[in-house]
């Protein structure tokens, strides 16, 4: 019988992910990301990068005060700053790990580090060294190891496992790999790294060529036992490998593939749910295991097979990942439903709400009432999340009002009130040819940043005429990229409600910003 080896989950959504073009998480938003990652049963959450920023630092040692049951661990340069800057990040979780890194490849270090090989390996040791003074368990990441020459990597594997690394990362940092490229250079380090028995090796792969789970997979298959990845397959450029992918490809595959993680995969669509939400990244409907598409089927001959045997046309169950069977949402509560019933509904989505919390839910669910006969699970969802990662403590901007006119002209026009950061009531009024431009017109006018507007979606919670609408919107401040998302009954008071909830996460970054220095991993 084939032994079967346990692989550990090293989630990268909050730092890899959260890299992503015009992903901006508040600190309460990553931690009820988090959270939902540790019931999802991941091993290891990459809760950020704590030198990157004042905001990143809260945010990590905020999941590290909150988590229990996962490893958290923060992303570091090879620099005392940075290692120092996650030692006080994380220093209150029971499992704490420093993951640094530094990158091998001839071009890292020609034109970014202008390094030689042996400077690459003595600043390696020692900064792995400096770590291992403050954290029991710390992981050396190579940038660019699938582009670096193997006897090199060999050579410093070995340095840096001797200076205390316990866990050696092989990033495919730009998506250029193959799988059985890939899966030679893990077999390669694990035949020529004589003391490789003291570390474990792992896996860390971008999608540019859209083969980050195969490439993956193919390091576990020649000698990996960690894998990092993202809910969605969100990061930098095209993503990471994908989570929910790699869990249930292993799982389906189980008569092929001898692995075990300890995930408990009926999270994953509360999780990528979560993680779409919050991060304004949708998914697109035909994704594999997530997708709104991936348990529809269309043609008439599948629709016939499927009533005959779903195994004909469907290897994975939806209820496997927690996609409900009933793709109509599921019913819920209405005008007459009382506080416990509300309280034992919000028990269900395993969020804990405290009694201000609840109280506040609880009002905005009798609001929606008023105008919405049935209320769904995502209606009550959203409302949740809309209170758990309300940010109301930054100054920032507050819609007061808004009235749209429709003109004989065919133009409409837009009058709109807001509060500012200093308190001040601001009106303006603003024709323009859509409903639309013209309230995002109005409030380009009041606003005092100089914002660009680069998307626009909308699109309703759950289902019925009645539907509470989303909205989200993408915008850009100063050369960065912000993303924002408004919900109403309404669709021009979401709509302006996501326009105004961008330019507040810009505030928000601007005011949690350290000095300013270009540290993207
Ligand atoms: O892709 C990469 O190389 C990384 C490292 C910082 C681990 O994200
Ligand atoms: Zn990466």
């Amino acid at each position: 019988m084939t032994d079967i080896t346990d692989i550990k989950i090293f989630d990268t959504t909050l730092r890899d992910g959260e890299q992503s073009p015009g992903v901006n998480l508040n600190k309460q938003e990553k931690l009820e990301i988090a959270k939902q990652l540790e019931r999802l049963g991941v091993d290891v959450i990459e809760a950020g990068f704590p030198a990157s920023s004042e905001g990143d630092f809260q945010a990590v040692k905020l999941i590290a005060d909150t988590i229990k049951n996962s490893t958290v661990t923060a992303l570091a340069r090879t620099k005392k700053h940075d290692i120092d800057r996650a030692y006080e990040a994380l220093k209150n979780t029971p499992n704490p790990r420093i993951h640094i890194f530094l990158a091998t490849s001839p071009i890292h270090r020609e034109f970014k580090l202008k390094m030689d090989k042996q400077k690459v390996i003595d600043t390696s040791v020692e900064m792995v060294t400096y770590s291992k003074s403050m954290f029991n368990e710390v992981e050396w990441s190579a940038e660019d190891a699938s582009r670096t020459e193997l006897p090199f990597l060999a050579e410093i594997i070995e340095a840096v496992i001797d200076a205390g690394a316990a866990i050696i990362n092989l990033p495919d940092t730009v998506g250029y790999t193959t799988p059985k490229e890939y899966g030679e250079m893990f077999k390669y380090v694990s035949e020529n790294v004589p003391n490789i028995d003291k570390a474990i090796l792992s896996t860390h792969c971008h999608n540019d060529l859209g083969m980050a789970v195969a490439n993956s997979v193919a390091g576990i298959e020649n000698g990996a036992t960690q894998i990092e990845c993202s809910i969605n397959g969100i990061g930098e450029r095209a993503g990471n490998a994908a989570l929910e992918e790699i869990a249930v490809a292993l799982h389906i595959r189980g008569d092929f593939y001898p692995y075990t993680t300890n995930l408990n995969l009926q999270e994953i669509k509360r999780s990528s749910d979560i993680v779409a939400k919050l991060t304004g990244m949708t998914v697109q409907p035909n994704k594999a295991i997530i997708g709104r598409n991936a348990y529809a089927h269309e043609a008439g001959i599948h629709q016939d097979g499927m009533l005959k045997n779903s195994e004909t046309y469907e290897i994975i169950s939806p209820a496997l990942v927690g996609v409900s069977a009933d793709t109509a949402n599921t019913l819920f509560l209405g005008k007459h439903s009382g506080r416990h019933a509300f309280k034992d509904k919000v028990k269900s989505f395993k969020v804990e709400l405290t009694e201000e919390e609840l109280s506040a839910a609880f009002s905005s669910f009798k609001e929606l009432t008023d105008h919405k006969k049935e209320v769904t699970d995502d209606d009550i969802y959203s409302i949740i999340m809309e209170i758990k990662t309300d940010a109301s403590n930054i100054e920032r901007y507050v819609l007061n009002n808004f009235e749209v006119n429709y003109e004989q002209d065919g133009l409409t026009k837009a009058h709109i009130d807001v509060v500012t950061p200093a308190g001040e009531h601001v009106s303006h009024e603003v024709t323009g040819s859509g409903s639309v431009e013209a309230l995002y017109k109005a409030i380009q006018e009041i606003i005092r940043e100089k914002t660009n507007l680069l998307d626009y979606q909308l699109s309703s919670v759950g289902g019925g005429k009645d539907a509470l609408a989303e909205s989200r919107v993408q915008i850009k401040i100063n050369d960065q990229q912000f993303s924002g998302r408004g919900t109403a009954q309404d669709v021009l008071a979401a709509s302006a409600n996501a326009y105004i909830n961008a330019v507040n996460r810009y505030l928000m970054s601007e005011q949690a910003a350290a000095p300013a220095e270009s540290v993207n991993a």
